[in-house]
């Protein structure tokens, strides 16, 4: 196609981008954090994200700037937009996805549903959020976080003291988020693509399950959504896209509470783990979408290729030896399986892979993703 794409980042979510731009005729190029990671195989420069010089001698030889993570500091954003690079999301959109305490205020502004929340900056004023709501709630650093890091329920505002000290050396001052502790009955999630030209598509709205903090499993769609919370779902995502001129990939994360509301837990701009399940059981995989999306292509069917789509993390992997070695176990036993794998040395706890299976019996799905997960798991 004769078009460049650079992504920020080397992590997984780069990685799996660079199958789609290889069946598209798209020339992806990566800014990796260091040599070795996933995305090493379109790994062109490595080098520091937060270094304007270092970004913008990368943006110089793509046609499109596009991110594996969050972490892209504004100020650089602002100046590689500045020098006519085209960037999505830009920086505008992104400081929602970057900032959890900027994402709640604008949220607000949107009118969308989302827990009680306030900004607080000391003991006091997060004591005081906690008497108003039942003496708990879920403290949280507005920008960093990831996979659970950086939230943390507490049941008094001295829970908290670490995280306020650390604040008082930041020099920038800062604050951080408390939210209502949501009694929720599952997480959702929603996901939609847009096109900087305003052309949206939604993903049907699919259940996230989370241990420790970390995405674990994810069935597409959500078993027992009902027209009215799927369409409630899709009505969220779509207008967060576009209330907040996001381009490329949006995801919503949601809780579903007790009473069938929809509350907005956060936002992610780009490919996200909810989405993994698209690749094998969508028309259009995500990796695939995110990159017509930030090209400005016409943007690809979302609808499931099967009643069912169940994705499974490899959380850690295995104790000994590599992941390689489970392969011919794994595909002997679950021939269903698609195995994806990131290329990441094995460490507890952390996503190294995951496993996709489709199909009609929901049941059957759900066993063959993960028992061909657990493989690659002691
Ligand atoms: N207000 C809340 N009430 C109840 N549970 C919450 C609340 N906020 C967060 N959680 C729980 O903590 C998990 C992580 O929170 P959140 O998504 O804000 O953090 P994160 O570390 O940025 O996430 P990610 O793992 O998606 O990067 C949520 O998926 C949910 O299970
Ligand atoms: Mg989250």
């Amino acid at each position: 196609m004769g078009v460049r794409v650079g992504v920020v980042g080397g992590g997984q979510l780069a990685r799996m981008m660079i199958a789609p731009a290889v069946e598209l005729g798209v020339e992806i190029r990566v800014l990796a954090e260091q040599d070795g990671m996933s995305a090493a195989l379109a790994a062109t420069r490595v080098g520091d994200y937060r270094d304007l010089d270092t970004v913008r001698a990368f943006a110089r030889d793509v046609d499109v700037v596009t991110f594996d993570h969050e972490h892209v500091p504004q100020d650089v954003l602002r100046a590689l937009e500045a020098e006519g690079v085209q960037v999505h999301p830009g920086p505008d959109a992104l400081r929602f996805a970057q900032d959890k305490l900027d994402m709640r205020a604008r949220l607000a502004e949107l009118g969308m549903p989302q827990p009680d929340w306030a900004r607080v900056t000391t003991l006091d004023e997060l004591q005081s959020f906690l008497d108003d709501h039942g003496g708990r709630g879920v403290v949280k650093t507005p920008r960093g976080g990831y996979d659970g890091k950086g939230v943390r329920v507490v049941g008094a505002a001295t829970e908290a003291q670490d995280w306020f000290t650390a604040l008082a050396e930041d020099a920038n001052g800062g604050a951080l988020l408390v939210e209502e502790l949501v009694d929720f009955t599952r997480e959702l999630a929603q996901q939609v693509a847009r096109r900087p030209s305003g052309q949206i598509v939604a993903y049907p709205v699919v259940e996230t399950v989370q241990r420790g903090g970390v995405c674990a499993e994810v069935i597409a769609p959500a078993p027992r959504a009902d027209g009215r919370l799927a369409a409630e779902a899709e009505r969220i995502g779509l207008a967060i896209a576009d209330g907040l001129g996001v381009t490329g990939m949006l995801a919503v994360e949601l809780f579903e509470t007790t009473d069938e509301r929809l509350l907005v837990n956060e936002l992610a701009m780009r490919p996200h783990n909810s989405g993994h399940w698209s690749q094998d059981g969508a028309v259009t995989g995500q990796f695939e979408q995110h990159l017509r999306a930030v090209l400005d292509l016409p943007l690809g069917e979302t609808a499931p290729v099967q009643p069912w789509a169940v994705m499974v993390n490899i959380l850690g992997g295995p104790a000994q030896g590599s992941l390689a070695e489970r392969f011919a176990d794994a595909m002997t036993r679950h021939p269903s399986a698609k195995i994806h794998t990131y290329g990441k040395a094995p460490r507890p706890g952390r996503k190294v892979g995951h496993v996709n299976v489709i199909g009609d019996d929901l049941d059957d799905v759900v066993y063959q993703a993960r028992a061909a997960a657990s493989h690659f798991v002691d």
